[in-house]
């Protein structure tokens, strides 16, 4: 039976690769802290490791015997980057380079979770995987080295990775309680029940909303390349849209009245962030994306819908 681990399984993308993994009969091993994922995210059949992704021992014992690492963990908010630099870049980057190292015996595969905040304010949207990488954030930064640190991992240690930028990320299980969740998280728990939300700025900033099983998909066939040069990859949708429109389109799903305080921007905010879909739908062969409509509805639903 084929084993996988996947670091940051007990989170939000994570347990539902796990999911997937298991329900073609793979098994699958998680490497988890508990920080911000949670044991109940997990489905049975998974097997937990907690512990530090940065402990290199951990992390050698964790990949034992696994035919490739899924390399997910990370403290996912570019907000708390701003709060706790030191701490998250010991989780964002020492973790990543913790798995490249640990994967040099076997050789086996990483496919790890970089992020679209790689690229900054890019000049043009949609953005493509080559445009110029200007991170705004510690969070981004860290995430440019995570690519960075696998190419020297390709090229230096042979090891196979392909990075995925994933854009913003939601679906089910992304907990709307914690005030570093998912703008989409948030205002669905929040808008049903007709309780205000914040509106970070203007509302005018966009973003490329993806729903977590393309996602999942893009990972399962990231798995599938081994490529020797270190290839990286746009996970979106291509279609931007707006926080206000975003609310505004909640608001309409749920039959709410919307509430919206603005507050001041966030720092390290990137204005407009939609990706161009192109080259990962042709590479990693990824069929047409879930509309934001319908994801939308299946986040209300898990939610338990309108209240
Ligand atoms: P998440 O917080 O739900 O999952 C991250 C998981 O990593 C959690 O289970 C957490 O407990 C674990 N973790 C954190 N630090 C750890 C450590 N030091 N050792 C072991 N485990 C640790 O977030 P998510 O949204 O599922 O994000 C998964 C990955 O995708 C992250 O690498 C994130 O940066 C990346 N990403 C997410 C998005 C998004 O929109 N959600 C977008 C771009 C990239
Ligand atoms: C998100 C991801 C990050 C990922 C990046 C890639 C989360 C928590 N963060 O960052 O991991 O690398 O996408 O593009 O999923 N907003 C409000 N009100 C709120 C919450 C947010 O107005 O209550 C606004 C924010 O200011 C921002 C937008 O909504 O403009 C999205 O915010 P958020 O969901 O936190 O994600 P990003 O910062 O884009």
């Amino acid at each position: 039976m084929t084993t996988w681990l996947v670091t940051g399984g007990a989170g939000f993308i994570g347990s539902h690769l796990c999911e997937a993994l298991l329900a073609r009969g793979d098994a699958v091993r998680v490497l988890d802290d508990l920080s911000t994922g949670k044991r109940e995210n997990l489905p049975p059949g998974a097997m937990l490791i907690e512990g530090d992704v940065a402990d290199p021992a951990t992390v050698r014992a964790a990949l034992d015997g696994v035919a490739g690492c899924f390399h997910l963990a990370a403290i996912a908010s570019v907000e708390r980057g701003v709060t706790d630099w030191l701490g998250t870049h010991r989780a964002n980057l020492t973790g990543a380079i913790t798995v490249f190292d640990a994967a040099r015996p076997t050789r086996i595969p990483v496919v790890y979770a970089s992020s679209a905040a790689v690229y900054g304010d890019a000049a043009t949207v949609p953005i493509v995987e080559a445009a110029e990488r200007h991170p705004l954030s510690a969070y981004g930064a860290d995430k440019l080295g995570c690519e960075l640190h696998a190419r020297v991992a390709s090229h230096v240690h042979a090891i196979p990775t392909v990075g995925l930028r994933f854009f913003n990320v939601y679906g089910p299980r992304q907990d709307p309680r914690s005030p570093y969740s998912g703008v989409i998280s948030i205002f669905c728990e929040r808008i049903r029940r007709g309780a205000p939300i914040d509106i970070f700025g203007d509302g005018g900033q966009t973003r490329d909303f993806v729903y977590v099983a393309d996602v999942v998909t893009a990972l399962v066939a990231a798995m599938r390349l081994a490529p020797a040069d270190a290839p990286v990859f746009n996970v979106c949708t291509g279609t931007a849209t707006s926080v206000l429109d975003l609310a505004h389109t909640i608001a309409e799903l749920t039959g709410t009245l919307l509430d919206a305080r603005h507050r001041p921007p966030r720092a390290g905010e990137i204005r407009d962030s939609t990706g161009a879909p192109a080259l990962s739908r042709r590479i990693l062969g990824l069929a047409d994306p879930l509309s934001l409509r319908s994801g939308l509805g299946k986040v209300l639903d898990w939610m338990g819908g309108a209240v």
